[in-house]
């Protein structure tokens, strides 16, 4: 059930003694574009996108790319050009999902914790579907569609009690969770929502979590959703999908995971239980690849006991993950230096002990001024920076086709500013 990573295309690789974007320098790039900065392969994310695409041919699916892992507007358009759809998880995912060319009835919109205002944006620029997340949200988006003479297209996320078998901060679909209906709740809660006249129930959905790299938890949760449509179906809802959410992984430390088509093989045969279209919204499956954080090292330190460590000008401000989730990237100087590898603490600048992107790695010689690639970091990346300890939040760039641009320069201190007085 498992298929071989190294068949994945991957982006970054050395070319002429030093790491390369689909060939491009990223040495030269960031003498123009600075440090920190995401540099990202628009190649990467097609065929991540056509991997995901082709695995579900043999069944009617739509792919919603969900913008929480990368919604920089060049990315949103690059995914909305390769005929994706989306999925969007705040008012400013759907605001940046239009500016970005996907039409309203193309974006889903998920997420606990809507607000009046978004339910309301949502509502009146009529998107495809929204995925209730309690039946109170529900009984809300009825009120405000009835008040705006509208009716809203739902589905109710259910949660199905099922270990995703990721890390515990990015499982979603246990009972200790936040998200969702309890599956055994969910058709009562339809049930008694039957006649409301601005609701129409057009889908059920499941998100169980991010980063899953086993196909079981996967093919259970599509099987309790596809039964709980059959029920629906049964009582007269005229569903017309079952969205299955995002979650799958990608092999952050190179070990084989399960590839799209392992995703595909495992669902399949229950959608054709149900036989109704499939929304996807796979996020990091799609842009996690394609990405990689820039540093310049700024110090490096040894300590009485040996440890070494390698200061970058990037920490958890610019790259989270590490420190939220203890989440592994590969680390890779630009231009290795010769000489053997030792054991480095490679670590950000930012006044917290968790500021830290490896430790122990094998690496060769570094010095100060050396430029260092962190790996695997398009998604979850720059979407989660922050401005802690006044950061600057990075640049972005895209590489496509052997060329590069700034997709977004890098944010000054008279940005920041410009909000306070
Ligand atoms: C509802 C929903 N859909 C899709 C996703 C995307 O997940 P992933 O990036 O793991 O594919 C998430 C992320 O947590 C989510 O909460």
């Amino acid at each position: 059930m498992i298929t071989c990573d190294s068949l994945v295309y991957q982006p970054f690789r050395p070319a002429g003694g030093e790491l390369a974007c689909d060939g491009v320098s990223i040495q030269s790039i960031v003498e123009r574009a600075g440090t920190p900065t995401y540099i990202y392969s628009a190649r990467a994310i097609r065929e991540a996108y056509r991997d995901i695409d082709d695995a579900f041919a043999s069944y009617p699916h739509a792919i919603h790319y969900a913008l929480k892992a990368n919604s920089t507007l060049a990315i949103a358009r690059l995914l909305q050009s390769l005929g994706s759809r989306a999925d969007a998880n705040s008012g400013g995912e759907i605001a940046v999902a239009e500016r970005a060319g996907f039409a309203p009835r193309d974006i889903v919109f998920t997420g606990v914790g809507k607000t009046r205002e978004e339910l309301e944006y949502a509502i009146t620029r009529g998107l495809g579907t929204i995925n209730a997340e309690s039946a109170g949200e529900l009984d809300r988006i009825a009120a405000i569609a009835q008040a705006h003479g509208r009716v809203a297209r739902v589905a109710l996320r259910v949660n199905p009690d099922i270990d995703a078998r990721s890390h515990p901060n990015i499982s979603t679909g246990l009972k200790t969770n936040k998200f969702g209906v309890p599956l055994q709740d969910a058709r009562a809660v339809y049930q008694a929502r039957r006649d409301v006249a601005a609701l129409q129930f057009v889908g059920v959905h499941i998100h169980i979590g991010s980063q899953i790299t086993t196909v079981d938890p996967l093919r259970r949760a599509a099987e309790s959703l596809v039964s709980l449509a059959l029920q629906l179906r049964d009582e007269g809802f005229a569903l017309e999908h079952v969205d299955l959410g995002g979650g799958l992984g990608i092999a952050y430390e190179g070990r084989p995971i399960i590839q799209p088509t392992d995703y595909a093989g495992a669902v399949i045969p229950e959608l054709r239980r149900v036989g109704l279209p499939v929304v996807l919204e796979p996020g990091r499956a799609v842009v996690g690849r394609a990405g990689a954080l820039i540093g310049r090292i700024v110090d490096t330190k040894c300590f009485p006991d040996g440890r070494k460590f390698a200061v970058l000008d990037a920490g958890m401000t610019e790259l989270m993950r590490p420190a939220l989730y203890g989440s592994f990237h590969r680390i890779e100087p630009v231009v290795p230096r010769t000489g053997g590898d030792t054991a480095w603490d490679v670590v950000g600048p930012i006044c917290e002990s968790s500021d830290v992107f490896g430790r122990d790695r094998a690496l060769p010689p570094l010095q100060v001024d050396d430029l260092v690639a962190i790996l695997d970091t398009g998604a979850y990346g720059s979407a989660m920076s922050s401005n802690y300890n006044r950061h600057l939040l990075p640049a972005e760039v895209l590489v496509d086709d052997g060329k590069w641009s700034v997709i977004r320069r890098r944010q000054t201190l008279d940005d920041v500013l410009a909000l306070e007085s």
